[in-house]
């Protein structure tokens, strides 16, 4: 790989010699870094050695005579920031956006187009305290990545989750981060559920609220890719850059499925939408069939609904698409299956035939205190599950799987 330019940001943990190691080895593959170090950091490591490291000046003071602009210029210079060791104060003050010091303040600045890492240091306890679970959890919201910590003794004497990753690994996730796409795709997302009117004021619905599709949707334009999300009225919106198209109903939905593939050439649709199975055929009161409309259904006795199945949309995606090449994602979703029942029910959805991946996940392993919704993902043959911890993750996995890119560790 030629060389790029990294910003690396020290706070203050015993690992920063680990950090050292990371540099030495990043400058020996060609790259260009920078250092930018908390007060605490430069207790723990001196400005010489990174300095030699690296043989460009450290910064460290926002006000420095001569640098007053560094917490905006370092960040402009560099391809990638890292922030690493990051530590548990550094990781809640970034997450509150406060800008106390120099790193601080340049993080704030960050440019989203570009790759922000994290690669966590600190005792277990910190690491599992509800404040750093949250800032981790909205720091991804933003689109930063995680380098996994290691498990272990950590230098406190502790057992646990919390060490900094090995200085190998954190240069495989630096130059996986700085990999472009290969290809730029055109992406249509589908999210959110569909709901089915009962009459005028009442409607069948689930409980989808479209935020993994919102994700995904998000990473894609990050990526570099074009993509049109189809999502219910009701579900999570995104932010700019990500052409929206709404549905309520099944049949909306399908109309519109239609027609997006009928005349775009899509690469790839990703199917989440949580499509009613069943539609409203008639509403019985008394055995009498009520007029349809949209009048509000007032009766005293219980009225009867009579459903019917709706079609399957996944089997019918790439008979509708202009691109007969194109690449299906399906979703699966289950509650409280077992390993064996989950991987029935993915196989099931391949044997149907025109599915290249299924992400599955199952309800009862979603995270209460935290939101975060694990997946799989499945390669059509595969033996084995890419799996992911939150929708973070499974959109970056997704990604570089749709681009062809070797899939990453889980950043
Ligand atoms: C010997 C020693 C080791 C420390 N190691 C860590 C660490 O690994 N992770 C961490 O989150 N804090 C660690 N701390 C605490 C931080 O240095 C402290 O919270 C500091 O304020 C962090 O500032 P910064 O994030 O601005 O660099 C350590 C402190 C000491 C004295």
């Amino acid at each position: 790989m030629s060389g790029s330019n990294l910003l690396f940001v020290l706070s203050g943990s015993i690992a920063c010699y680990k950090a050292c190691d990371a540099i030495s080895r990043l400058v020996q593959r060609g790259h260009r870094v920078r250092v930018v170090a908390t007060e605490s950091a430069l207790r723990f490591v001196g400005v010489a050695t990174l300095e030699g490291l690296t043989g460009a000046p450290v910064a460290a003071d926002l006000f420095a005579p001569g640098a007053a602009l560094d917490h905006l210029e370092l960040g402009r210079w560099a391809d990638l920031t890292i922030v690493c060791p990051a530590t548990a104060h550094t990781l809640n003050r970034v997450a509150a956006g406060l800008g106390d010091d120099l790193a601080g303040t340049l993080l704030l600045a960050h440019d989203w187009q570009k790759p922000l890492l994290f690669a966590p240091a600190m005792n277990p306890a910190m690491w599992s305290h509800p404040a750093t679970i949250a800032a981790v959890r909205r720091l991804r919201d933003w689109g930063a990545r995680f380098v996994a910590v290691g498990t272990g003794r950590t230098a406190c004497g502790e057992l646990g989750e919390g060490r900094l990753a090995e200085p190998a690994e954190i240069v495989v996730a630096i130059e996986a981060a700085l990999a472009r796409p290969i290809r730029r795709l055109r992406v249509l997302v589908t999210g959110g559920g569909t709901i089915e009117p009962l009459d005028g004021v009442r409607v069948l619905a689930n409980l989808s609220t479209g935020a993994t599709a919102a994700r995904l949707a998000s990473e894609l334009v990050r990526g570099g890719h074009e993509v049109t999300l189809l999502r219910a009225r009701s579900a999570v919106g995104v932010e700019a850059g990500v052409r929206q198209e709404m549905f309520e109903t099944f049949t909306e939905l399908d109309a519109a499925l239609t027609r997006l593939l009928g005349t775009e050439e899509f690469d790839t649709v990703i199917h989440a939408a949580a499509v009613s199975d069943f539609a409203l055929d008639a509403v019985l009161v008394d055995g009498t069939e009520q007029p349809r409309g949209g009048a509000k259904l007032s009766t005293d006795s219980a009225p009867t609904l009579r459903l019917r199945c709706n079609p399957k949309l996944l089997d019918t995606l790439r008979a509708r698409s202009r691109n007969t090449a194109l690449r299906v994602v399906a979703f699966k979703l289950t509650r409280g299956a077992t390993a064996a029942q989950s991987q029935a029910a993915v196989a099931a959805l391949f044997a149907r035939g025109d599915v290249d991946w299924v992400v599955h996940n199952d309800l009862a392993h979603r995270v209460a205190s935290t939101g975060a919704f694990p997946a799989d993902i499945w390669s059509r043959g595969a033996t084995a599950p890419w799996t992911c911890a939150d929708r973070a993750e499974l959109a970056v996995t997704l990604e570089q799987l749709l681009v062809g890119a070797p899939p990453v560790p889980p950043l």
